[in-house]
This record gives structure tokens, C-alpha cells and sequence, in this order.
């Protein structure tokens, strides 16, 4: 994982995982933890998440292409805000970074509680 900058006080971070670029800001939208000490990209395909940042604090997992909480503590819907993520190209041997915007928040109707991971990947993918 390569830390950058993007303007005094926000920093992300790139990581290059399983053929594809992730960006994402390093502060846990929850409380502000820093995502790159201690957290954790786990590939929770066998749940049908696919790769998850998961944040040392208290577990929230992220969704690190369009930044979408997948789980919080509320064992419901998730209240924790989205994850700043960022679109990655590389061009003349550089790495390139630009905001995605933030996916709009699930509705309580799309929320399945039983299966709290899956319902919100697809649905942030407009699957
Ligand atoms: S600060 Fe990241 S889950 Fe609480």
C-alpha cells in the first residue's frame, strides 16, 4: 500500500490487488481511524463481497471501489458514511488518482439484514 497526499491534511492510499488499482482515503469514515495502521483488505469472495477494507477500530468493512459501508456495528442498515475512493489510471509510467463520486446511501427496503454483505455490493455496483 503507497500512502499519498492529495492537499494538506488528506491523505489516501494506493494498492495495486488482484490485477486492479484500489484507492481510498486512509481516514475510516466512522471515527476517523487511520485505515493504512492496522487495517485489513480481505477478499471475502466466499461471502460474494469480493475485496473489503476492513478498519482496525471496531470491523466496519468498506466496499474500496465505490466505497459503499458493507457492515457496521448496527448489525441493520449501515449508518456510517461512505469511503472517499478514487478512480485509478496509470499513464507514462505514473499513477493516477481521481475522486469517484460517493454512492448514495442504501434504502431501509434494499437492506437485508440476514445477508448484510451481498445485497449492498450489488446494489452499489447498479447491479
Ligand atoms: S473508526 Fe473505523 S470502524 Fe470505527
Amino acid at each position: 500500500m503507497l500512502p499519498f497526499c492529495l492537499e494538506p491534511g488528506l491523505e489516501a492510499c494506493v494498492l495495486y490487488k488482484d490485477g486492479k488499482w484500489l484507492a481510498f482515503n486512509r481516514s475510516c469514515p466512522h471515527a476517523g481511524i487511520d485505515l493504512l495502521v492496522g487495517g485489513d483488505i480481505e477478499d471475502l469472495s466466499e461471502l460474494n463481497a469480493g475485496v473489503v477494507v476492513g478498519c482496525p477500530a471496531h470491523t466496519y468493512l468498506f466496499d474500496p471501489v465505490v466505497g459503499t459501508c458493507l457492515w457496521d456495528a448496527s448489525r441493520g442498515l449501515p449508518e456510517t458514511p461512505p469511503l472517499q475512493t478514487y478512480e485509478v489510471s496509470e499513464r507514462c509510467g505514473q499513477i493516477w488518482v481521481k475522486p469517484r463520486p460517493l454512492p448514495k446511501p442504501v434504502a431501509k427496503e434494499d437492506w437485508d439484514q440476514a445477508a448484510p454483505v451481498r445485497p449492498v455490493r450489488l446494489l452499489s455496483h447498479g447491479l
